[in-house]
């Protein structure tokens, strides 16, 4: 009688989910297990450095609560999150990128030009552009779910000094596509540090930061919605995003304002979005 052999239990462990009565499971967790065993295989993955593995997800999961979602950030910063946003993404759309922990649905729709937030969150900022198909046709009525950070780096959600909604609104194109909100300037930002995925970024020498960003998720009727964000051109963390999220489409100049801008704005972003009708859609 032969030994077993590493390739001889991994056939073993595919048989066991031979059954699986959804294809889709099925391909899933055979891809899944195949993965796992070449994992531990080739690097010769040692009882004591496989417990560590389970300790450090134990402590992901016991991280999480209604409020915080650390396996989503431990996804983020393997830039799994992003990679499944651009496998999935349509065509020719506006480049889709990482949703994050941040976004609260429910956000108060505001009038064309409105102010998010408040002085004290930044650099009064006007933001502005066309909302198209892809035929170039001006979508009137899309809505912009807009949110982002304040000055000092939190979101409403994590700073008890913000209002509640701060920095979040949804904005509505006129008939000509067009949408335009104020706001601040945005920052850079450090993803939450304080959980195990903060211990995971330490011990591989990787910084937190965010590239300065606002957050959009830009729907309309028959169109496949973007979930999206608008980049700084100039700031630090392009090249560097702690979560992968950066696309040069979706880096903007804010520039400074000048004559023909409105005088109560210091810099003004310009950035058009794309939609898919979703009947083409592949
Ligand atoms: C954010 O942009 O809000 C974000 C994305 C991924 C991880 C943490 C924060
Ligand atoms: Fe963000």
């Amino acid at each position: 009688m032969t030994a077993m052999t590493p390739d001889d239990l991994t056939r073993q462990v595919l048989g066991a989910f031979e059954g699986t009565p959804q294809p889709r499971l099925l391909e899933l967790m055979s891809s899944l297990v195949g993965h796992l065993h070449a994992f531990a295989a080739e690097n010769r993955l040692s009882p004591q450095e496989w417990r560590e593995g389970i300790d450090f997800l134990t402590a992901t999961g016991q991280k999480c609560d209604s409020e915080r979602q650390e396996f989503i950030l431990l996804s983020d910063v393997l830039g799994l999150s992003s990679l499944i946003e651009m496998i999935n993404a349509a065509g020719a759309a506006t480049e889709a990128t990482v949703l994050g922990p941040f976004y609260v649905a429910g956000a108060p729709r505001r009038a064309a030009g409105e102010q998010l937030g408040r002085p004290q969150d930044g650099e009064p900022t006007l933001v502005t552009g066309v909302v198209t198909d892809t035929r170039g046709r001006a979508l009137p009525e899309a809505t912009l779910d807009v949110w982002q950070s304040s000055a000092n780096g939190l979101y409403d959600t994590q700073d008890p000094e913000q209002p509640p909604f701060n920095l979040r609104g949804v904005f509505v194109t006129g008939p000509d596509g067009r949408y335009r909100f104020r706001t601040a300037r945005p920052v850079s930002y450090p993803i939450p540090t304080d959980g195990p995925v903060g211990g995971l970024l330490q011990a591989t020498a990787r910084h937190c930061w965010r590239a300065a960003h606002i957050h959009a998720i830009v729907s309309a009727a028959g169109c496949s919605p973007v979930t999206t964000h608008i980049f700084d051109a100039d700031n630090p963390y392009l090249d560097s995003d702690a979560v992968f999220g950066v696309r040069d489409s979706l880096v903007r100049p804010f520039r400074p304002a000048g004559p023909g801008d409105p005088p109560d704005v210091s810099f003004v972003a310009e950035m058009d979005f794309t939609l898919v009708p979703a009947a083409q859609e592949v």
